[in-house]
């Protein structure tokens, strides 16, 4: 196996995955069959019993019954008890194979043991949280430069979506400008100005309920892989109040659920610099799984600020941060201090000595064990195995990856093609709806198999992943697919 310090040990051709998801999405949605998906919900009813109490009383305490956006609703979401290795547990003891990996962070493993030892003789010693500096906050900050050079000043924050809030702060206060452009279909975490062109590209303030038109005002998005329309947006903010960032998940929107050409993020660069923005990158994802140098190491792209978030706090929690140029980063000086014009950013917990301590041990055991490029191993070992069934079975379904970040379209949801038409409104929300259940049934059909995906469509791996645990996964994922039945045409 090659030590290049990427899980990605391949690019992926992004013009063939276009034109194999472009297929699927010409295709009726397919369905699962109607004996097998009894079976499946059977599974739930019978061998989920614990799981069920627990969501129906969840249900008169918590909206929705569930905290998280990325649980699976149907037919009612697992309560999971334990997390070992490359393994999670419910509540009533079935054991399934995490893809999910707590939405990224998990890159050594589930509740991994050398780092579980650290952090409980830390609360032991020494207590988790004061308010105060401790070294550990140095420590990581001295850990992350080392491996990606571009962060000369590292603040750490509770959560990505804090991040990008600081990220966007700092850019207009740098910059004097206003204008901040996403990809369609990006993820930024949840913020006003965020809350934009989410999931699938073009559908603008879609998702934005209760938000206020002018909290997203300057917000933009153009069509990741469409570097004219970023040059155009560019060009015309110039008589708006300018261009302040341009903001992208450098493995593509949805951690690259839509792909991107291998040279997008250094044509955005070179547009930047033209036009005198800042270009943010967002790694929350890609920080510690694509490698430890992140995807700006990979694509070898300097960015000015850089967001943080999951594996920056080695899966234990408020993890965030945000870092970069040091001219910039200056004006994210804390402390109390008056007078000085500074992006306001702050957080109790943020960088609190559990969190520090996490993520720097982290990061540490991430090179030692070269965890990124097993990581990636699996990832493709995964995704290979997935093209071949897909390709035996005779399906359409479409399976890509970018190193230990892997992708799964059997419904293609995120790729409704948005027409701004409010005649097609209509029709384009019925079809998401339709797609999004047949994923959340597939999805459910993964679970009852002992498979936890992230949404049903992709699937991250980790250092615990090793060859069996992908070729148990593959026959899983194998019984799943010989039940998928072709839509009647
Ligand atoms: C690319 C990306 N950015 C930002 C966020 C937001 O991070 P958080 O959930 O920590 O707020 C996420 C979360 O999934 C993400 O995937």
């Amino acid at each position: 196996m090659e030590m290049s310090g990427f899980s990605i040990s391949e690019y992926h051709n992004t013009a063939e995955i276009y034109r194999k998801l472009d297929h699927l999405m010409s295709l009726p949605i397919y369905g699962i069959k109607r004996d097998a998906m009894s079976e499946y919900l059977q599974y739930f009813n019978e061998k989920c019993m614990k799981s069920k109490e627990i969501i129906t009383e969840a249900k008169n305490f918590i909206p929705g019954g569930v905290q998280h956006n990325l649980a699976f609703n149907y037919p009612f979401p697992i309560v999971i008890d334990r997390a070992d290795g490359a393994y999670l547990w419910d509540a009533d003891g079935n054991q399934y194979i995490d893809f999910l990996q707590s939405g990224g962070p998990i890159m050594l493993g589930n509740n991994y043991k050398p780092i579980r030892d650290k952090i409980i003789q830390l609360i032991n010693e020494r207590g988790p949280i004061t308010g105060l500096f401790s070294e550990f906050e140095l420590k990581l900050a001295k850990e992350i430069n080392k491996h990606m050079p571009s962060i000369e000043l590292f603040r750490m924050l509770g959560s990505g979506t804090e991040s990008a809030m600081a990220a966007i702060r700092v850019a207009r206060l740098a910059t004097g400008k206003k204008k901040i452009i996403k990809m369609g279909g990006a993820y930024h975490g949840w913020s006003d100005q965020m809350v934009y062109g989410l999931h699938i590209p073009g559908t603008g303030s879609f998702e934005a309920h209760g938000i206020l038109g002018g909290c997203r005002k300057h917000t933009h998005e153009v069509f990741p892989n469409d570097i004219d329309a970023l040059r155009k947006k560019m060009s015309t903010n110039r008589v708006r109040g300018g261009t302040a960032a341009v903001i992208v998940e450098p493995v593509g929107p949805e951690s690259g659920t839509r792909p991107v050409d291998k040279d997008h993020n250094k044509q955005i660069r070179e547009l930047c610099d033209q036009y005198d923005t800042l270009l943010i990158f967002d790694e929350v994802v890609s920080f510690g799984r694509i490698g430890l140098a992140g995807a700006q190491g990979y694509f070898n792209i300097t960015p000015d600020l850089t967001t943080f978030g999951k594996v920056v706090a080695g899966g234990y929690p408020a993890a965030g941060g945000l870092g970069g140029r040091r001219d910039l980063m200056e004006h994210v000086a804390a402390g109390i201090e008056g007078g000085k014009k500074r992006a306001y950013v702050g957080g109790t917990l943020a960088a609190n000595p559990l969190s520090s301590a996490a993520g720097y041990y982290t990061i540490q055991e991430i090179e030692r064990t070269h965890a990124c490029e097993k990581a990636g191993h699996a990832g493709d070992r995964l995704n290979k195995g997935l093209k071949d069934i897909i390709d035996d079975l005779h399906l359409p379904f479409v399976a890509y990856n970018q190193g230990a970040i892997c992708h799964l379209e059997t419904s293609g949801t995120m790729f409704v093609k948005i027409i701004k038409n409010p005649l097609k409104i209509k029709d384009i929300l019925k079809e998401i709806q339709v797609r999004q259940h047949f994923m959340e049934k597939i999805g459910a059909a993964y679970m009852a198999e002992g498979l936890v995906t992230l949404a049903g469509s992709r699937m991250y791996t980790s250092l615990a992943d090793d060859d069996s645990v992908i070729d148990d996964a593959l026959n899983r994922f194998e019984r799943v697919f010989k039940n998928v039945e072709r839509p009647v045409t």
